[in-house]
């Protein structure tokens, strides 16, 4: 990662968390991060909880948002959520596309592109989950993948509205496995993704950013800092372990 540029380290709290155990959470986020001054961090919350997270990181240097988003303005589509309620929340962070839902919920391409623009639209930062399958990796398809992923919003959007956004390889047999990809499959891919879309961008982006998710935990991370393409992570279970957590930040502020 490159010195003297913010590190982003977004938290995917995914179903966990009640308001009880936020209480503590939230609070030890608040003491213990704050603290951070080479840090961007996200905590992108349950939809319920998006409330308390507001309230009790208002004023610090922490963001909050949440991890998926309509891609509906608003009108009849039951047990949705629109951009313009996650912005009533302040939230600055919205996760979309992540390999979890495109699974259970048979995301499209096209989908995932509309509710990329939703959250531009109301001037959050989307996280646009991107990543192969272990069978694609093997193939040796998985850059193919992963740019056609990018392309469907780059033809229906254009490349400028990567502009403040931040797009996540989450290789999927990376998420949930113990099996983190290394420091240089990752820092490849990520090298991969932004010339990718700077190439189609005739001109640099002001804020652009490429993390890396998929079993990042207090270990790997030391290594995966001194990554250069990487600009963060995406953390998911280890978000929820205060500890864990809060050693991740530690070593990233210091690297
Ligand atoms: P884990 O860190 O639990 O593997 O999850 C990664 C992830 O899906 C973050 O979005």
């Amino acid at each position: 990662m490159k010195k003297n540029k913010k590190k982003i380290i977004i938290a995917n709290m995914k179903m966990n968390g009640s308001l009880n155990f936020n209480i503590d959470y939230l609070n030890a986020i608040k003491i213990n991060f704050n603290n951070y001054k080479n840090l961007n961090i996200g905590l992108c919350v349950p939809y319920p909880y998006l409330f308390q997270a507001k309230e009790f990181l208002k004023g610090s240097n922490i963001g909050w948002g949440s991890q998926n988003v309509a891609k509906f303005e608003n009108g009849p589509h039951t047990g949705e959520v629109s951009a313009e309620m996650l912005k009533d929340f302040d939230s600055q962070y919205v996760i979309v596309g992540h390999s979890e839902r495109n699974t259970a919920y048979c995301e499209s391409d096209e989908n995932i592109a509309n509710k990329f623009e939703r959250i531009k639209k109301y001037k959050m930062s989307p996280v646009l989950c991107v990543g192969e399958t272990l069978i694609e990796r093997e193939a040796g398809i998985m850059e193919r993948v992963v740019s056609s992923q990018i392309d469907t919003i780059i033809q229906i959007y254009g490349a400028e509205i990567f502009e403040d956004s931040i797009v996540a390889y989450e290789p999927i047999w990376a998420i949930g496995s113990d099996m983190a990809a290394t420091p240089i499959q990752a820092n490849k891919m990520c090298n991969f993704i932004k010339e990718h879309i700077c190439k189609s961008y005739n001109s640099d982006f002001e804020n652009f950013n490429i993390i890396y998710g998929g079993s990042v935990n207090s270990k790997n991370a030391v290594q995966l800092f001194t990554s250069e393409s990487l600009d963060g992570v995406l953390i998911g279970r280890a978000s929820v372990n205060i500890d864990e957590f809060s050693q991740i930040c530690s070593t990233a502020d210091s690297s």
